[in-house]
């Protein structure tokens, strides 16, 4: 189940007209832009998107490689890499870069998009740090293995039951009653983080520092970013983008639910504070000519979470702090997701935070279609403002000529994020620069790919994953049902 707006709409494409040649050849998209030390050949962007194909310790495949391969094929200016975990700790079928013994496949990435797009996209990795996150367990295994009874729950029980007993029985005697009460006595009884614990599987927060590893984060960090961002340079990355984004480490340093009192927490400034530490560390490792650019929220769409107001405030200390680009997203929290079922994980794009992150045409009067870019101009506003041409980013529900032309031409964004419409059809601005824009493959905003993300299955698009599956030499997803890659265009038609 994921959120949906009260009184959904469902909203039909955006009506498209396609530019010829000569237009697109004239279109502020289609012109080159600097960013930093580079320059894209012209402002179109794939913004990251995890396709679930690294080894499970967290190599490149030959699937990434293809993957990778295909988007530039439909060369885009730009090219963010998935989330690459910047730890050298197992996290599943993500890609890593917390090791050197990474370096030689990514390096392999970056020559394989380079060959696909004959040199015309630029490549660019985002790189992460996310913390534990538990799967939901089951009652009685919660309660025989990571519940820690105290003085506390004796009392609450005593209150809720008007039996003083409970103040003496046997601890496992407790136990086993808790592992089988009603909810309305749990409730009762657990304080808030173990009935999450119980109720959507243990989750770590940036506010815990209690634990040692949570309370040094700042400590630890930017050299684990530097790194990693190091790393990406020596493997031919022409950038690197530190992920401050939906519910991962840094976007909870930033978030105003963030309330640690080292002075990386509170006031915006002290919030700031450490993704501006880390930051510095990459751009003292690699060098003012490199590109360094970062991906943040805009809003994120929670009670308690950071607004606009706060965004604007951390795009111009962003700017102010050297970035050479701001990449905006918004909302994809853990605050807001659904419980997920027993043995799964929660996953941060099921509620109302999620559904703003990547909104689908089941929505409200506004309408999934460039719904985020207000909020990117208004960055865009503050950051010039103050003097600075950092280019913004805009992403979310951009997928026409004619829409993503006009958000460039009102100057309300620099480059034109597209991420589901890029999977949809890989070749959309190859087509659309050579005035073959009625040839694209319009995504629909249904979210089957997001719903196999969540399922943390090999993502593809329903548009063309069941399609000419008797090609020759087709890769197909280990369920041996879909194609890993949208058919090629025949260019030369
Ligand atoms: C399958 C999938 C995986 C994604 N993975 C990432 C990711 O690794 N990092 C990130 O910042 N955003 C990720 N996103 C969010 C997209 O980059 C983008 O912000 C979002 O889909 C909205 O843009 P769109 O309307 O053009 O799809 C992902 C989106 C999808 C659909
Ligand atoms: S699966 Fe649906 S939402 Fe995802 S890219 Fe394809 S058409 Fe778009």
């Amino acid at each position: 189940m994921t959120w949906r707006p009260a009184n959904p709409i469902r909203h039909e494409l955006l009506a498209a007209r396609w530019p010829d040649a000569d237009e697109a050849a004239r279109a502020l998209l289609f012109q080159p832009i600097r960013v930093g030390a580079l320059t894209l050949a012209q402002r179109t962007w794939v913004p990251a998107m995890v396709p679930w194909r690294a080894t499970a310790d967290g190599f490149v495949t030959r699937e990434n490689l293809d993957w990778y391969g295909r988007f530039a094929a439909g060369r885009p200016g730009a090219i963010v890499v998935e989330a690459t975990g910047v730890r050298d700790i197992p996290s599943g079928p993500l890609l890593r870069i917390g090791h050197d013994r990474f370096i030689p496949g990514l390096r392999e990435l970056v020559e394989t998009v380079r060959r696909a797009s004959a040199g015309h996209t630029r490549l660019l990795i985002q790189i992460i740090d996310f913390l534990t996150i538990k799967r939901r367990p089951e009652k009685a295994k919660f309660f025989a293995r990571f519940f820690a009874l105290n003085e506390r729950h004796r009392r609450a029980l005593v209150g809720a039951t008007n039996d003083e007993s409970w103040l003496t029985v046997d601890e496992q005697q407790v136990l086993a009653m808790l592992a089988v009460a009603p909810d309305e006595l749990l409730e009762k009884v657990l304080d808030e983080r173990a009935l999450e614990s119980l109720c959507m599987g243990y989750r770590e927060r940036v506010t815990d520092t209690h634990l040692a590893h949570i309370r040094e984060l700042p400590q630890v960090l930017p050299e684990i970013f530097a790194a990693a961002a190091w790393r990406a340079r020596e493997a031919g990355f022409d950038g690197v983008e530190l992920h401050y984004a939906h519910a991962y480490t840094m976007a909870s340093f930033l978030s105003a639910r963030n309330n640690r009192a080292d002075g990386y927490g509170g006031a915006r400034e002290h919030r700031v504070r450490l993704p501006l530490e880390v930051y510095a560390a990459v751009r003292a490792r690699v060098g003012t000519d490199y590109c360094v650019g970062v991906r943040f929220l805009s809003d994120e769409v929670i009670a308690g979470g950071s607004r606009i107001e706060d965004a604007v405030y951390f795009g111009r200390e962003f700017a102010r702090a050297g970035f050479d680009y701001l990449s905006l997203s918004k909302g994809g929290k853990f605050e807001d997701a659904q419980q997920p079922k027993v043995g799964q994980a929660a996953y941060p794009y099921t509620g109302e935070s999620g559904y703003e992150c990547m909104p689908t045409v089941i929505s409200d009067a506004r309408g999934p279609f460039g719904r985020n870019v207000p909020l990117a101009a208004a960055i865009k506003h503050a950051v010039n403002m103050d003097g600075h041409d950092t280019p913004i980013v805009a992403t979310g529900g951009i997928t026409i000529f004619e829409q993503a032309e006009s958000i460039l031409q009102r100057g309300e964004a620099d480059i034109i994020g597209m991420a589901r419409q890029a999977l949809a059809d890989p070749d959309w601005f190859l087509k659309v620069r050579r005035g073959r824009g009625r040839e694209v493959r319009r995504c629909t905003y249904t979210n089957y790919c997001e719903a196999l993300d969540q399922a943390h299955k090999q993502v593809t698009c329903k548009l063309w994953d069941r399609t000419e599956l008797d090609e020759p030499d087709v890769a197909l997803s280990t369920d041996g049902h879909r194609r890993l890659l949208a058919p090629a265009w025949c260019v030369d038609e």
